[in-house]
């Protein structure tokens, strides 16, 4: 059969064959006249693929039977190659290791040579290049233009490639086959919700460390920011077919209990008999009036004082009143979460307290903390803190207090021993990235973590007023997430009233409040996703809410819009088998230009898996719609000249609607179908 289907040559074909390429020589092999598969196209499958094929374009009747051509069809058509239909490799995986076979037969003493293939930095140079020429002949003292040549002419690519062009000083470039690019968005057609994208075979248990603000304290921006990057990068992971714990670290252990409980005792005792109906308000009022007392009282200090040992000591009361000021938290915390449509497990540093103990007495005794000025202290990397003096990682204070780092070690511990993590992720603004490269290293050196446990801090810059101030309100107060999120949300909805007023539109209430919220709360994510996660970056509702750039509403704008003309082209390519029919006319350049953005969004996941940059995933829809818009200028879709032109363009219309919700969803960002 292969062979049959490689000997066939340049022949052009006078006819179209849709998707379906392998049944003809089955045709040709068993005798079959051409009249039969082409009337009955619905009763012979593909042996390769499974697909029925759908011959069409050819009027046999008037042209009459092209006798003994037979095979011919398949020349210009070819099947994806097996690394891609079967182990499901992306373009550029597969480049990669047609180049390293080319290396390795050229240079058999190279060990592991690399192929160094990254997508083509020009668009004049292709899709793909390989730069490895460039070092292997530094390293042989060869002429690298010569190396380049060799390895455009030793790497097989002639199944997804055009011939590899050489380009000084030494670059191989590849270009990708047309018929490969349709074959590819068949693949994506035919699968509306993964997009021809499989999970990964080797599935990682990621334990993402995200949100984790602090009970009875305000929760800020940065929380804001870490519960909108860990989310995505949670959706991400979870897209990929990773098993992802997604745990919200909350503070709720701490000296600050003390006084809280003491003074909870003295202003709301009835919340201590278990009244449930108590409302504190705003804790973060009552944790300000506790410290006020706090600093100003000194029997308060002494009660307070009493308290964190009678409530480490498991004093009910106090124990009783600690869980009734973390519920009271848990759900303001949990109003934010619902408006942003996150989840998470609360696991927080008072989980790990029982183990506080043991954790240092395993530091100590393995050697690992030493004992400095009393506290129980960790050299690590060299940190020198003010005056050069060493600082280490302390795990234990003079006072015999344990702290911050000590639960971060007994959390190591317990997420790869009992949860089995293989990778844990911290979101956190980056000013805590001493604490955790001591942490991290301390914990390597333990054993806690094991050698090929990744551990990851993943940080993130600040949020700024515009013009780069401190975000607080105009009074000068800090600024509640609510408020935040509802203002975002109130001016969505102004807008909309506004647009659909200007153009004499009419919508029901409840779908104005759909989008208002969708728009605003979906702003406030994109604007923060968009940026390269560890700048600061500015804060505008302005900005957020433009309908122009590179914002939510018009990615949703332009979602709907897409979604739009599809709609009205009248066919339905959600059915698995009309889309296996589609046959891609990449004729256009604008046509091919977004039919290979459409190709690269599994490359892009593929580096935010790594990287854990949100904004690779924005910046990727912002190219996208740029290039929708401009093959929507210059290719007409429902007036095409052909019925198969229309239904080409029609199925890209798809599947840049599909691409765009897709990534929306995985940025946390619901679609809307008019806005
Ligand atoms: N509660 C901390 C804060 O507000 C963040 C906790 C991050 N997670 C951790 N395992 N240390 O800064």
């Amino acid at each position: 059969m292969k062979r049959l289907f490689r000997s066939v040559g340049n022949w052009t074909p006078v006819f179209t064959v849709v998707s379906c390429f392998q049944v003809a020589p089955i045709a040709f092999r068993r005798n079959c006249c051409f009249v039969r598969i082409i009337c009955n196209n619905n009763r012979h499958r593909c042996f390769g693929c499974g697909i029925r094929p759908n011959i069409f374009s050819w009027n046999w009747k008037r042209r009459g039977l092209p006798r003994g051509k037979v095979s011919f069809i398949h020349s210009r058509l070819v099947h994806l190659p097996s690394e891609v239909s079967v182990t499901s490799m992306t373009t550029r995986e597969v480049l990669a290791t047609r180049v390293t076979e080319a290396l390795n037969n050229l240079f058999p003493d190279e060990e592991s040579p690399d192929p160094q293939l990254t997508a083509a930095t020009r668009p004049e140079f292709g899709d793909y290049q390989s730069n490895a020429a460039l070092s292997l002949a530094k390293k042989k003292k060869m002429n690298p233009l010569q190396v380049a040549e060799e390895i455009a002419k030793h790497t097989k690519t002639d199944d997804i490639c055009e011939q590899p062009q050489v380009a000084p000083p030494g670059f191989v470039n590849f270009t990708l086959k047309k018929e490969y690019v349709a074959l590819l968005l068949q693949k994506m057609l035919a699968d509306p919700q993964r997009l021809g994208i499989a999970p990964r075979e080797k599935k990682q248990r990621v334990l993402v460390d995200f949100s984790s603000p602090n009970i009875a304290k305000e929760m800020h921006v940065g929380h804001l920011r870490s519960t909108i990057i860990g989310d995505c990068i949670c959706r991400v992971l979870e897209f990929l077919g990773h098993d992802v714990l997604r745990i919200n670290h909350v503070g709720d252990w701490g000296t600050q209990f003390g006084m809280l409980i003491a003074y909870l005792k003295q202003v709301k005792p009835d919340a201590l008999i278990g009244s449930t109906t108590t409302s504190l308000g705003d804790l973060v009022e009552f944790y300000k009036a506790a410290k006020k007392k706090f600093d100003e009282d000194s029997e308060f200090q002494e009660t307070a004082r009493r308290e964190v040992v009678a409530l480490q000591a498991g004093d009910e009361s106090s124990v009783r009143a600690w869980s009734f000021l973390c519920e009271q938290s848990r759900k303001e915390f949990q109003q934010i979460y619902d408006m942003l449509d996150v989840k998470l497990t609360e696991r927080g540093e008072s989980f790990y307290n029982e183990w506080l103990g043991e954790v240092c007495k395993e530091l100590e005794d393995s050697g690992v903390a030493v004992r400095d000025e009393g506290a129980l202290c960790i050299f690590v990397g060299g940190h020198t803190g003010r005056q050069g003096k060493a600082q280490p990682l302390i795990v234990r204070k003079s006072d015999g207090g344990f702290n911050y780092a000590t639960t971060d070690m007994a959390a190591i511990r317990y997420r790869v021993k009992e949860d089995k993590a293989d990778r844990i992720l911290y979101i956190t603004d980056a000013g805590q990235a001493l604490h955790f490269s001591q942490v991290f290293e301390a914990a390597k050196r333990m054993g806690y973590a094991k050698p090929e446990t990744k551990l990851e801090h993943v940080p993130f810059g600040l949020v700024q007023s515009e013009g780069g101030k401190k975000f607080k309100t105009r009074q000068g107060e800090t600024v509640k997430l609510k408020d935040l999120l509802q203002e975002a949300v109130r001016r969505a909805e102004e807008d909309f009233r506004n647009r659909l007023q200007a153009e004499g539109r009419e919508e029901s209430e409840e779908y104005i409040k759909r989008v208002a919220h969708v728009i605003g709360i979906g702003a406030v994510k994109y604007a923060d996703l968009k940026n390269n996660r560890t700048s600061n970056y500015q804060f505008s509702y302005t900005k957020m809410l433009s309908l122009q750039g590179n914002t939510a509403p018009y990615m949703l704008y332009a979602f709907a819009r897409i979604q739009g003309i599809y709609r009205k082209g009248d066919i339905d390519l959600n059915q698995g088998h009309q889309a296996e029919n589609v046959q891609f006319i990449l004729d256009d350049p604008t046509e091919l230009s977004l039919a290979k953005m459409l190709l690269q969004l599994e490359e892009m996941l593929f580096l935010l898996e790594r990287d854990l940059k949100p904004n690779i995933l924005c910046d990727y829809m912002f190219e996208l719609s740029q290039r929708f818009n401009q093959f929507y200028e210059n290719c007409p879709v429902l007036k095409a000249e052909t019925v198969d032109l229309r239904t080409s363009r029609l199925a890209l219309c798809k599947l840049t609607a599909n691409t765009l919700a897709l990534c929306l969803h995985l940025l946390g960002i619901p679609t809307l179908e008019r806005i």
